[in-house]
């Protein structure tokens, strides 16, 4: 079957669909994020990466069954799946109780009816933080079961995610809902990636989305494809930066400076949005995961 200018009709349907674009995917890599025609718009057609994981975490992505402590009473994480292309990740989002009892959702995943009784029954939910530029595709699910909520959201959010409705852009400034018992740093000087990091005190825990990746054998989820990519890219049992963060650092002497911030905290674990959380020599890992860029 023929299609367009005698292209058959697959190779039809997997061209960018930018009309302006000249370049095509390699057909040599097919199957590879890189060769994907999603991964393609990304780059040329300005797509938001949020908006091709959407297109293609379809019927992949899946969740944990229930949500996990990691700090009695404080902290509680959940787990879920997306495919970027053909590579499968974990992704992972977090809820902070205040001493007030309510409840901060920090990059929230999808939610449904079963989800939204379990962190309801939680306390009442206060804020929903949109941490990085990258990270909140799940947030309009996140509004809709919790209308009441504030969101906040990290800089560049604003201008990636159109139509997105919130109440505060995340500043040095700290919201007072919980500056009593968070601290947080906003990243200057990166280009392409921006990202706020906090740290809970009382846990003297780091909260991270994409500063540190940490991919290991005994990261749930990954598939062949994302363990060859994260080979290839070095960051296989070595954490380190995502790798949007090493494409264009930007103005490095400024991102030291907040890295060495961060650094400063007393923090003796990590929560991380993609691979496994750090609960031992914390410090060194993070320190070893930013030597590239602090050095
Ligand atoms: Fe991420």
């Amino acid at each position: 079957m023929r299609g367009e200018n005698g292209k058959t009709l697959a190779a039809a349907e997997n061209r960018c669909r930018d009309t302006n674009c000249r370049r095509r995917p390699n057909p040599h890599r097919h199957g590879s994020i890189f060769g994907s025609p999603h991964f393609h718009e990304a780059v040329h057609q300005r797509y938001s990466v949020e908006q091709v994981v959407d297109e293609c975490a379809t019927t992949e992505w899946a969740m944990k069954p229930s949500l996990e402590v990691f700090a009695p009473d404080a902290l509680w994480l959940r787990d879920y799946f997306v495919r970027v292309g053909g590579a499968r990740v974990n992704a992972r989002m977090t809820l902070i109780k205040l001493r007030s009892g309510e409840i901060l959702v920090h990059s929230p995943c999808a939610f449904d009816d079963s989800l939204t009784a379990e962190v309801a029954a939680l306390g009442p939910i206060a804020a929903i933080i949109a941490p990085g530029n990258f990270h909140w595709l799940h947030v309009r699910s996140c509004q809709r079961a919790f209308p009441d909520a504030a969101t906040y959201v990290c800089p560049g959010v604003e201008k990636r995610a159109k139509g997105l409705a919130f109440e505060f852009v995340l500043g040095d400034e700290i919201p007072r809902l919980w500056a009593n018992e968070l601290s947080q740093i906003v990243l200057r000087g990166t280009r392409l990636m921006r990202e706020v990091a906090f740290f809970h005190r009382a846990s003297r825990t780091l909260i991270l989305v994409d500063l540190v990746e940490n991919f290991t054998p005994a990261t749930p989820g990954t598939n062949l494809l994302s363990r060859i990519v994260f080979r290839g890219l070095g960051m296989w049992n070595r954490p380190g930066p995502a790798p949007e963060y090493r494409l264009a650092w930007g103005d490095k002497s400024q991102v030291r400076e907040d890295l060495e911030r961060i650094l400063a905290w007393d923090f003796e674990r990590v929560i991380l949005a993609h691979g496994d959380i750090i609960t031992r020599d914390a410090r060194q890992i993070v320190a070893q995961a930013w030597r590239k860029i602090l050095r």
